[in-house]
């Protein structure tokens, strides 16, 4: 068997001498352009991904690959600023396993993730946010095949409930108070690199999603099977190929990213400041 098992152990240590005593509650993946939250941890501990053995280092830009703890709204948490694909090839479901392994591992009990979706829907365009109801995984890979870990969880895991439904009610609710225009929607998940033809939105269209992206789906099934609860949310950066004449690219991603930040931060902060409150 790989070696994430050992891994997981050896970057629980890194962490823990790093920021001896700290028990992060939630772990937040930023995805693409929505690095910015990070900085809203206090006096932040930062460990670099090459520091911790099996997190992959990705070459994409928009993405830094760093570790941040610390107290953001009074919860102890573990901010992500970069996570692995699986368009990035070998190693990369390794490394997968081995972020979200190492969450669970320091004690964290929830997983925040967010990420760039073309929309699949167009009055729903670039700057929206939408919390992800239900996927469909569309990379015809699941990072749980293979030999079963126990230590983490069982070989057979239920997809029930995979997005929270009481997370994602608060974020509804909360979204709602502040009057930041949200959908909740399902994603499908793509292993990319490439973004989609238009045969392929057209189809997506028809299987019932409301936005793609090449990440989160992994991430989700690997949280499962290890019991942390999972909440998500994506930041629209473009219309799907075809529904709009602009030519995708990840630059224009990234640029369609920025204008979903402020509202990003601005949920996220309420959300962790109600989980301080509710202790949900
Ligand atoms: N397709 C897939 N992934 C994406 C897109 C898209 O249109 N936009 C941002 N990430």
């Amino acid at each position: 068997m790989p070696n994430t098992n050992a891994n997981v152990k050896k970057c629980a240590a890194i962490i823990s001498k790093a920021i001896p005593g700290f028990k992060p509650k939630i772990g937040i993946i930023l995805g693409s352009g929505l690095g910015a939250i990070s900085n809203q941890i206090e006096n932040a501990s930062i460990i670099d991904y090459q520091d911790l053995p099996g997190f992959y280092v990705t070459h994409i830009a928009g993405h830094n690959k760093r570790m941040h703890l610390g107290m953001l709204k009074g919860v102890p948490v573990v901010c992500l600023e970069g996570r692995t694909h699986y368009y990035e090839g070998e190693g990369s479901t390794e490394s997968i396993k081995t972020i979200i392994r190492t969450l669970k591992a320091i004690g964290c009990d929830t997983l925040l993730t967010t990420n760039a979706v073309g929309s699949l829907l167009i009055e729903r365009g670039p700057g929206n946010l939408m919390v992800i109801k239900d996927h469909i995984n569309f990379t015809f890979q699941n990072p749980l095949m293979g030999p079963n870990d126990d230590e983490f969880g069982e070989r057979f895991v239920s997809m029930d409930n995979a997005y929270d439904s009481d997370l994602r009610q608060n974020l509804l609710d909360i979204a709602k108070n502040l009057n930041i225009p949200i959908s909740s929607g399902i994603y499908i998940a793509t292993s990319g690199p490439t973004f989609e033809t238009h045969a392929e939105i057209r189809m997506f269209k028809m299987l019932g999603g409301d936005a793609v992206g090449m990440s989160t789906v992994p991430e989700t099934i690997v949280a499962r099977h290890c019991g942390l609860k999972v909440a998500s949310v994506c930041a629209i950066t473009n219309l799907g190929a075809g529904l709009s004449k602009e030519i995708i690219t990840h630059e224009g991603t990234l640029r369609g990213a920025k204008l979903a930040t402020n509202n990003l931060i601005q949920l996220f902060l309420a959300f962790i400041e109600s989980i301080a409150k509710n202790k949900n």
